[in-house]
């Protein structure tokens, strides 16, 4: 941030609430709710990512826990063991720069895609080249902030057997009172944390009103959580959203929005976020990437909103990515709130300081010494 900047902020944000309010402008998020005009979402799908050595990130996409599906010159399709097809696809960059271009989501029907076609600015496209086939919409949003909504892919049929790369024998949790794991033990090896699917994803953004506008505007993205500046009550700066299936529960958030500070001035992806099974998953997954001489971000912790159990690592071309276990799910009755924005763990280590970055500060002094 601007050094003027910031005195002005810290100056104003000494003065009494009432005042500091009345000088700062309106930046409150209003009030959102789906509606069957927009286009229903049925869940996030995959993201599309280009990386500048695809080999390179093939060996941390395995220690990562994704399994190759396919791949051609150029692209690498990567499934979890959900029933989407592929949730990751890397491809090469073909400018040698690393570029985060968005992610797809599934439409709740075939109706609902068409509606999506329909909207201004979309471009019809097929993947029938791709594991699963199907349709795709795709939108450009400023700063290559590219969004994608699937249709058609035939689904894979999940093993009812959680399958893992880690565990031999996992029965019951004992607890103090009651121990119904009795006569049998846990028993794990070491291994990557086998992903699930896809959880969410998210831009730190400038343009911060108009995008939430946008997304929330043509699609059920409702808020599960409003947070908003601690000095500044009337400037919201983060919105955790979730896809709204009515009755039906989904995850707490699948993509979130964060006002960039002022002198950021390109959209960027925070982090992607992929589902393991486990808290001994996690761990183990930890261990797993660490050996391997990957960079860990952050974790293993536990966040407040959302209460997913983390673990942020960074990819060869540094963007970050995040293992999750037990994260909340939520339906529309659960009540959505907004507060301060607060601690973002409740156990774990310290939040780095370089958390916030595009690219991890930590993981570029790394690159530069080796
Ligand atoms: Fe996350």
């Amino acid at each position: 941030m601007p050094l003027t900047l910031q005195i002005i902020l810290s100056v104003v944000s000494m003065l009494p609430k009432p005042i500091r309010n009345t000088i700062t402008p309106d930046m409150r998020i209003p009030p959102i709710a789906n509606n069957p005009s927009k286009v229903q979402l049925a869940r996030p799908a995959h993201i599309y990512v280009d990386h500048p050595d695809l080999d390179e990130f093939a060996k941390f996409a395995a220690d990562f826990g994704f399994i190759e599906e396919a791949r051609t010159e150029e692209t690498i399709y990567f499934r979890g063991y959900g029933k989407d097809p592929y949730v990751y696809v890397a491809c090469k960059s073909k400018d040698g720069k690393p570029r985060f271009r968005g992610a797809a989501f599934v439409a709740a029907s075939r109706e609902e895609f068409d509606k999506a076609a329909k909207l201004e600015g979309a471009r019809l496209g097929s993947i029938a080249y791709t594991p699963g086939g199907g349709e795709i919409v795709t939108f450009n949003r400023p700063d290559e902030t590219y969004f994608h909504v699937v249709f058609g892919q035939n689904e894979r049929k999940p093993d009812p057997q959680e399958p893992t790369a880690t565990h031999e024998e996992q029965g019951p949790f004992n607890r103090p009172f009651e121990k119904p794991r009795q006569g049998k033990f846990q028993r794990y090896h070491p291994g990557p944390a086998l992903v699930h699917k896809l959880g969410h994803y998210g831009y730190v953004i400038p343009d911060f009103d108009n995008e939430l506008a946008w997304y929330t505007g043509h699609f059920n993205f409702v808020p599960s959580d409003i947070l908003h500046h601690w000095d500044f009550d009337n400037i919201d700066v983060m919105a955790f959203l979730h896809l709204d299936l009515g009755d039906n529960f989904s995850d707490h958030h699948c993509f979130f929005l964060q006002r960039a500070e002022p002198h950021i001035k390109k959209a960027f992806c925070h982090h992607t976020s992929f589902e393991v099974a486990d808290f001994d998953t996690q761990l183990l997954g930890h261990d797993w990437l660490a050996k391997k001489g990957w960079h860990s971000v952050w974790g293993v912790g536990r966040h407040v909103l959302g209460s997913q159990i983390f673990d942020y690592w960074a990819d060869p071309s540094g963007f970050k990515i995040e293992h999750y276990a037990d994260g909340d799910v939520v339906n529309c009755r659960t009540p959505s709130t907004r507060e301060v924005v607060g601690p973002f763990s409740v156990w774990g280590p310290e939040i780095p300081k370089d958390f916030g970055d595009k690219i991890p500060r930590a993981f570029l002094n790394r690159l530069a010494e080796e």
